[in-house]
């Protein structure tokens, strides 16, 4: 069932938007799943939708992970996890081994710790190409991106157009949702929670580029964290951030 509703204000809550969503896209939504806790809440609360609406798997909107080769060990546990709680699709998407194995030839497995855009190139291959063909055919798709997680995502609209794939749809309920609305809901709903979450990791990317922080840490310093913040996106999603004088973005 597709409606063609408009979409709530910009400030509705955050599970209107998922509602919305999935009641204007149907199967042609796909939810960027990286199994950090935002993107378990906003699957429960479309898996939640899809059963409220009666629609079937193959009518439901459908989950992405983008499997990059280098995940933590605990993120395959979270992804079975969902696998076995929602009646969902779950589609895993890896590298192309045509982009992949010239780089790891050329360059090694640890390139993208020699500068910024030797780890942007490491991204390109294992994480943006991939995310076109988990869009491809798609009307829209949906994250768990939030304002507050960085600098570069201080003004992160909750809908967007989406013009580097084709002017898809791109909502992002949880934009204005914070670190304490977050926690009540994945509490209340008793979502999967990935583990490294209790081990000081508010964020969680690749296993090599992702570490703990320390108490009242910046939640992005565990990323990258021998880069500037202003450079702390790996090309899934624009940075809006106005770049500093000197710098190269
Ligand atoms: S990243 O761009 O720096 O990696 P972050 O880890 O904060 O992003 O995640 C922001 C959103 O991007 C997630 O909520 C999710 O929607 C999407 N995302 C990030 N990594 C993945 C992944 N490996 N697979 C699918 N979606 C992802
Ligand atoms: Fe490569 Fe690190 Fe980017 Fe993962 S986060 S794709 S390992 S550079």
């Amino acid at each position: 069932m597709v409606s063609t509703g408009s979409p709530p204000e910009a400030t509705a809550a955050w599970v209107d938007w998922v509602d919305w969503a999935v009641e204007r896209f149907g199967h042609s939504l796909r939810i960027a799943c990286s199994l950090a806790v935002e993107d378990c809440l906003l699957v429960d609360a479309v898996a939640e939708r899809a059963a409220k609406l009666g629609l079937a798997r193959e009518r439901s909107p459908s989950v992405f992970v983008l499997d990059t080769g280098r995940l933590h060990e605990e993120s395959y546990q979270v992804l079975e996890a969902l696998r076995e709680r929602y009646d969902l699709e779950f589609d895993v998407k890896f590298p192309s081994p045509e982009r992949l194995e010239p780089l790891l030839r050329a360059k090694g497995a640890l390139s993208f710790f020699a500068s910024t855009e030797a780890r942007r190139e490491c991204c390109a291959v294992r994480k943006v190409e991939p995310l076109g063909r988990a869009l491809l055919g798609a009307s829209a798709w949906m994250t768990g991106q939030r304002r507050t997680q960085a600098v570069t995502r201080a003004e992160l609209p909750v809908l967007e157009r989406d013009e580097a794939h084709g002017g898809l749809a791109k909502v992002n309920p949880l934009a204005l949702v914070n670190d304490v609305e977050l926690r009540a809901e994945v509490e209340r709903r008793r979502v999967v929670v990935h583990p490294l979450h209790g081990r000081g990791y508010p964020s969680i990317g690749c296993a090599p580029c992702t570490r703990a922080v320390s108490p009242g840490e910046d939640a992005r310093a565990g990323r990258w964290w021998w880069e500037d913040p202003a450079h702390k996106e790996c090309g899934l999603h624009p940075a809006r951030v106005t770049p500093r004088a000197g710098s190269d973005t």
